[in-house]
């Protein structure tokens, strides 16, 4: 089947954050993480199916959909795991403040390595937690975790380790070795790893895989709460749905503490996004890549191709990372938004230098974006 991510579709009036800060504006949003894209036509004839039956009442997760994550574990990481491990939620982000509040007592530390999705940190503060920023490091083009800095940072009540993989904003796969040493240094400190794998569909780099750090071995798997969400791979995040795989009884029992008392379920609209797209969405998925992937190509090209912008390499999730500290202006995100194109200042992940491009959306309004920066950029030039 052919599907069009090319033609651009209007979002105005449809409540889109990432639209309606600009509405009337000639500016191109390119900062919360949605895409332009609709949803894939499984999904879409689940919804309208659902709609035209007309009850929207109170409803438990299908055993339908359990089912389904089960058998996607299996099939994509050869990673067991058993229906009665997964813990439904109405989106990653409350899995995260979940993690913070009830897997790390007041007087424990968590460790977060930075930079990061803003949630990460706003869950330790809220919580609050005492805690750690580990920065990442750039390694042969790669945003990979400081190893010393991480061993340094450890204080005798460290008891949480927040892990992003793939890395938003980094953009990083971690490989098997990175993530075994990681999932080494956890269990030599006895610390429960809350993996938020919510890009682990968004892979650009064909033959680089994701591992959900949880199925490198049973004992990785016991400390691990693994988050993930078919929300962003197949755009419905406004239907709010996720799930969290817990292996360690007391782990899921201490982070579902909170359940129906400030959380509310999964919205229907989420358990029958969830389930058709898990069913039924993989060749929408391979398109989506496909196109992603020359969004990606074309980001990279112009910053390669632009004096005072760098970027490392986007492994995953459809957003790119770029380093701005050399346009020399005090806030670049105000720079390019003066340009016409609004990104996620960098200050929100933890490095203010920086800018965050969402590259999920049609090409002709992509490339309008990047020869917006381009010339952005170099109308920044200090020497003229
Ligand atoms: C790493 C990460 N976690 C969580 C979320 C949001 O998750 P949800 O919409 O399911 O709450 C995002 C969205 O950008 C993200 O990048």
């Amino acid at each position: 089947m052919e599907f069009d991510f090319d033609t651009p579709i209007d979002r105005a009036g449809t409540w889109a954050s990432r639209w309606e800060r600009y509405a009337g504006r000639d500016v191109i949003p390119l900062w919360v993480a949605d895409t332009d894209f609709r949803a894939p036509p499984a999904v879409l004839e689940a919804f309208a199916a659902r709609v035209t039956h007309g009850v929207f009442g109170y409803s438990a997760p299908p055993d339908a959909l359990r089912t389904a994550i089960v058998e996607r574990m299996q099939r994509l990481y050869r990673w067991a795991i058993e229906p009665s491990w997964i813990v439904f939620l109405p989106g990653v982000v409350p899995g995260l403040h979940l993690a913070a509040r009830y897997l790390c007592a007041p007087d424990e530390h968590v460790l977060v390595p930075t930079p990061i999705y803003q949630h990460f940190k706003r869950a330790v503060q809220l919580a609050p937690r005492e805690h750690d920023d580990i920065p990442l490091i750039l390694d042969g083009g790669r945003w990979v975790f400081d190893e010393a800095a991480l061993e340094s940072a450890l204080r005798p009540n460290s008891k949480l380790l927040f892990l992003c993989n793939p890395q938003n904003p980094g953009g990083t796969i971690f490989t098997r070795a990175e993530l075994t040493r990681l999932a080494a240094f956890a269990e030599r400190h006895d610390l429960v790893i809350c993996s938020d794998e919510i890009h682990a569909d968004l892979l650009m780099d064909e033959g680089k895989p994701h591992l959900p750090i949880a199925s490198l071995a049973p004992e990785v798997s016991r400390r691990t709460v693994t988050l993930m969400s078919p929300n962003k791979t197949f755009n419905f995040p406004g239907a709010g749905v996720a799930f969290a795989i817990i292996e360690d009884p007391k782990l899921r029992v201490a982070f579902s503490a909170d359940h129906h008392a400030t959380l509310h379920d999964a919205s229907v609209f989420g358990y029958i996004g969830a389930l058709a797209a898990y069913r039924d969405g993989q060749d929408w998925l391979d398109a989506q890549l496909a196109y992603l992937r020359a969004n990606r190509d074309l980001v990279e090209a112009m910053v390669a191709d632009t004096p005072r912008l760098v970027m490392a390499h986007t492994e995953a999730t459809y957003l790119a990372w770029i380093d701005a500290s050399a346009l020399g202006v005090e806030d670049p995100c105000a720079h390019f938004l003066a340009h016409g194109v609004a990104l996620s200042p960098g200050a929100q992940f933890g490095s203010p230098p920086f800018v965050r491009l969402n590259f999920g959306t049609q090409r002709v309004r992509l490339v309008e974006a990047l020869e917006r920066m381009r010339r952005a950029a170099m109308g920044s030039d200090p020497c003229g």
